[in-house]
């Protein structure tokens, strides 16, 4: 009997793409260009299962283009904003993502996001690569410190309460706004805000931990600014397209906002060019899941979808 064919529609870290050869007839993008919807047709024309990146958008009219034997599409994120889940369920293909996979890569990045806004990790750099650093002063690059403050947190979900759990050790204090209020244990003392509004108001340090959906499009916008303290932070590693950047913009360089730090972008990988010029803004290229183990254990969740999808069970991560 054949082996069934999966597509992989990147270029994936080696022992992902060697597990998928082993255990598949494997169809590979070595050169890892991002295809357009017809390329992606065209190579799904006879296979069984996708095993898809954000890159890939899967919408409700690609669905409908994809062969009839194709059972699965497992996307190496656990974002899936890219996936049009309802077509995919009616079209009865499972859709399948990596849930839990990147939380403390992510929550890592939070803070290194954090740190370098509220350290002026830009300007530091800058200044040392440039050679204009002159000697130490008591006045030079100064910053904030974290302690007392309070850190604001949009969505405490997994990533958002390993965010908050980074922060308590450097004193933040925790507050929070979430569809649902947690449970005790997992509060773990965050204050929860019914109401984004009043999260804003008593965020010193925002962010942004919640999926990307139309409700939370701009959900970071002028109006939403202008409830943040003088003088806070913001910082994102969800979805860029959850913030307004002309409106960040306008407030970094303003003054009304002191820094943010930055993972995600709307329309990456080209973003607002106006955030090049800010020394303010501490901008990173969507290394949220970039390390060598979460990126492996991304690609082995994805493959596990799609091993029980074809052995006809159903999917250990469901969307
Ligand atoms: C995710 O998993 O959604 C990440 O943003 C991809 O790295």
């Amino acid at each position: 009997m054949s082996r069934p064919t999966v597509f992989v529609t990147r270029k994936l870290p080696a022992a992902v793409e060697a597990r998928a050869t082993r255990d598949y007839n494997a169809r590979l993008n070595p050169d890892d260009r991002i295809y357009t919807a017809d390329e992606l047709i065209a190579r799904a024309a006879d296979v069984d299962a996708m095993l898809i990146c954000t890159s890939e958008k899967i919408t409700a009219a690609l669905v409908g283009r994809l062969p009839a034997r194709l059972k699965v599409i497992s996307t190496f994120s656990v974002g899936y904003e890219h996936i049009d889940v309802a077509a995919c369920r009616a079209r009865g293909i499972v859709a399948a993502n990596t849930p839990g996979a990147m939380t403390e890569a992510t929550a890592n990045i939070a803070m290194l996001l954090m740190l370098g806004a509220a350290r002026r990790g830009y300007e530091a750099q800058q200044m040392v690569r440039r050679g204009e650093w002159h000697g130490w002063t008591s006045t030079m690059l100064l910053g904030v410190d974290f302690s007392g403050k309070r850190l604001g947190i949009f969505g405490m979900g997994r990533i958002g309460r390993a965010v908050a759990e980074r922060a308590r050790a450097f004193g933040l204090q925790i507050h929070y706004h979430n569809r649902h209020r947690l449970a005790a244990p997992e509060e773990q003392g965050a204050v929860f805000h019914d109401r984004l509004d009043d999260l804003l108001a008593v965020s010193d340090i925002l962010s942004i931990n919640a999926p990307s959906s139309p409700e939370t499009r701009h959900i970071l916008n002028a109006e939403a600014i202008a409830r943040l303290p003088d003088g806070a932070i913001v910082v994102n590693t969800a979805r860029g397209d959850m913030v307004d950047d002309e409106a960040l913009i306008a407030a970094l360089k303003a003054g009304r906002l002191r820094a943010a730090g930055l993972d995600v972008f709307a329309g990456e990988p080209q973003l607002n060019p106006a955030y090049l010029d800010l020394p303010t803004a501490y901008l990173l290229p969507h290394l949220g899941s970039a390390t060598v183990e979460t990126r492996d254990r991304m690609g082995f969740m994805a493959l596990d979808n799609i091993d029980a999808v074809l052995q006809g069970l159903p999917a250990p991560y469901p969307l």
